[in-house]
C-alpha cells in the first residue's frame, strides 16, 4: 500500500499532458483523460493517478490525511505562468484610458510614461511595501489556479533597485504555496538618467549589475526586451551572453511589436524562451524550432494592447517549436495576472485548441521555466500542484469566457485555496 497525506476522489474528468520534457507538434493535443479518476499524494509528491475505483486497493491515508471529493468536477495540473513582471509599485489605468483615446503604447513609451513611470513608483517603494504587494499577487495568482510563476524585476534599472525588485520576491516567496522562478530584467529599458549615453547602461548591465545578481543568487534567468524603445539586437546580445557567462539561463523579449530577428538572437543563445513573437519571421520561428527555444504566446497582451497582429500559435505550432501560453502580468500591457484569461485568449485569438493551451500552460511552461521533471503534469513523483475546476470537462474552462471558476488548489501536496464540505479528515487509526 502507498501511504498518502491527501487524496483527491471522484474526479469527473482529470485531463493532464504527461512527460518530462515540453510536447511539440500534435503531441501538443495529446492529453491524458481519465473519467472517475483520483489522485493521492504524500508529501509534496504525487503518488497515485488511476481509476478512483482503483484507489482503496493501492492508496492507504495517514491518519489526520485529508479527503477531497471532486464529484462532478475537473482536474488539470497546477498552472505554471512562465511571464510575469510581478514585483512592480503603481498601475497605470491613466495611461490605458490615454490609449482607448487613441494614443499607442509607443507613443507613451516615447514620451516617458509606460515602463519608466513604473519605475518611479517602484523605485520610490521601499523593499518591505513591495514584498507586502508581491506576498499579495501571489494570494491572487493561487486563487486562480497559479502553482508555478515567473517573475521579471525591470522597474528598478539601477543596480540597487533591480536588487530591492528580486530581494521582494524572495522574501514574498519565502513559505508561500505558489513557487517564484527570479527573473534579473534589468535590460527592459533604458532609464532616463542614461537615456543620453545609453552604451553607459548597457556597461552598467554587463560590468556591474549582473555580476552582482548572478553572485546574490536572486534570479535564475536574466531577460531583455528587444524593441526599437528599449535595446537593439547587438545590446541584447551582449547583456544575454554576459549573463549566460555568469551561468544564469536567458530569456527574451523578442518581437513584439515589430519584426527586430529577436526570435533568431533567442535560437542562436540558446535561450529557454522567446516571448511575445507577434512580428517573428517564418527564419525566426524556424530557428526557434531547431534550437528547441520555447516559444511563449502572450495573447492577453495582444489583446490587451489592441494589436493587429496576434501572436502566432498555429505558424509555432506547425514548425515544432515548444509552445506556451502565459499571461505577461506588468500594469502596462497585461494588468490581468489571469492564466484562465490567457486560455481563452490563446483559443480565441491565437487558434489553439482547448487541448493544446492546456499543454502549453502547464508541461509546456515548466519546460520554458527548466522545471519540466518536476511540475506541470499529474504523474507520479512529481510535485502535487493541481486545481480543482469547478467544470464537468476541460472544454468548459474556454468555452464559458470570462469566469474562472476554481473550488480548490493544491499546492506542494497541500490544500492551499478552498476548504467548505467537499472536504474530509481521515479518523486517527485506532492503535494497534
Ligand atoms: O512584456 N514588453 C515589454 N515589457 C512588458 C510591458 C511592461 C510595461 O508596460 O510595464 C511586456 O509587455
Ligand atoms: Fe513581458
Amino acid at each position: 500500500m502507498i501511504a498518502a497525506d491527501l487524496v483527491v476522489r471522484r474526479i469527473a474528468e482529470l485531463a493532464t499532458p504527461k512527460g518530462r520534457a515540453a510536447a511539440t507538434g500534435t503531441d501538443l493535443a495529446k492529453l491524458t483523460v481519465l473519467h472517475d479518476a483520483a489522485v493521492a499524494c504524500a508529501g509534496e509528491e504525487i503518488v497515485f493517478v488511476g481509476p478512483d475505483r482503483e484507489l482503496d486497493q493501492a492508496v492507504e491515508l495517514r491518519p489526520g490525511g485529508l479527503t477531497l471529493d471532486a464529484a462532478g468536477r475537473t482536474v488539470l495540473p497546477g498552472f505554471v505562468d512562465a511571464h510575469t513582471h510581478l514585483p512592480f509599485a503603481g498601475w497605470r489605468e491613466r495611461e490605458f484610458d490615454e490609449r482607448l483615446r487613441g494614443a499607442t503604447y509607443s507613443e507613451i513609451a516615447a514620451r516617458g510614461g509606460g515602463i519608466l513611470s513604473t519605475v518611479e513608483r517602484t523605485r520610490a517603494t521601499p523593499l518591505g511595501e513591495l514584498t507586502a504587494l508581491v506576498r499579495k499577487r501571489l494570494d491572487a495568482l493561487l486563487a486562480l489556479g497559479t502553482t508555478t510563476v515567473e517573475a521579471k524585476s525591470g522597474y528598478g534599472l539601477s543596480l540597487e533597485d533591480e536588487l530591492k525588485q528580486l530581494r521582494a520576491l524572495r522574501d514574498g516567496a519565502a513559505g508561500h504555496a505558489v513557487q517564484v522562478v527570479p527573473t534579473f530584467l534589468g535590460a527592459h529599458t533604458v532609464p532616463l538618467e542614461f537615456r543620453a549615453r545609453r552604451e553607459e547602461y548597457v556597461a552598467l548591465l554587463v560590468e556591474r549589475m549582473l555580476p552582482e545578481v548572478a553572485s546574490s543568487g536572486l534570479a535564475s534567468f536574466a531577460d531583455a526586451f528587444v524593441d526599437r524603445h528599449a535595446f537593439s539586437i547587438d545590446e541584447a546580445r551582449r547583456v544575454l551572453s554576459a549573463a549566460r557567462e555568469r551561468g544564469l539561463g536567458v530569456r527574451l523579449h523578442a518581437d513584439q511589436l515589430a519584426d527586430d530577428g529577436a526570435a533568431s538572437l533567442a535560437a542562436e543563445l540558446g535561450a529557454a524562451s522567446a516571448d511575445h513573437l507577434e512580428y517573428a519571421s517564418p527564419a525566426g520561428i524556424e530557428a526557434l524550432a531547431r534550437a528547441g527555444t520555447c516559444g511563449v504566446l502572450l495573447p492577453a497582451a495582444t489583446f490587451f494592447l489592441m494589436t493587429e497582429r496576434k501572436p502566432p500559435g498555429r505558424a509555432l505550432i506547425d514548425a515544432g517549436v515548444p509552445v506556451v501560453v502565459a499571461t505577461d502580468f506588468n500594469p502596462g500591457s497585461c494588468p490581468s495576472e489571469s492564466m484562465g484569461a490567457a486560455l481563452w485568449f490563446a483559443c480565441l485569438t491565437s487558434r489553439l485548441t482547448v487541448d493544446e493551451a492546456i499543454t502549453a500552460s502547464t508541461l509546456n511552461a515548466a519546460q520554458a521555466l527548466g522545471l519540466a521533471s518536476r511540475v506541470g503534469s499529474l504523474e507520479p513523483g512529481k510535485r502535487a500542484d493541481l486545481v480543482v475546476h469547478d467544470v464537468p470537462n476541460r472544454y468548459h474552462l474556454v468555452y464559458r469566457f470570462g469566469v474562472p471558476r476554481i473550488a480548490h488548489v493544491v499546492a506542494g501536496g497541500k490544500l492551499a485555496h478552498g476548504g467548505g464540505a467537499d472536504l474530509r479528515t481521515a479518523a486517527p487509526s485506532p492503535s494497534r
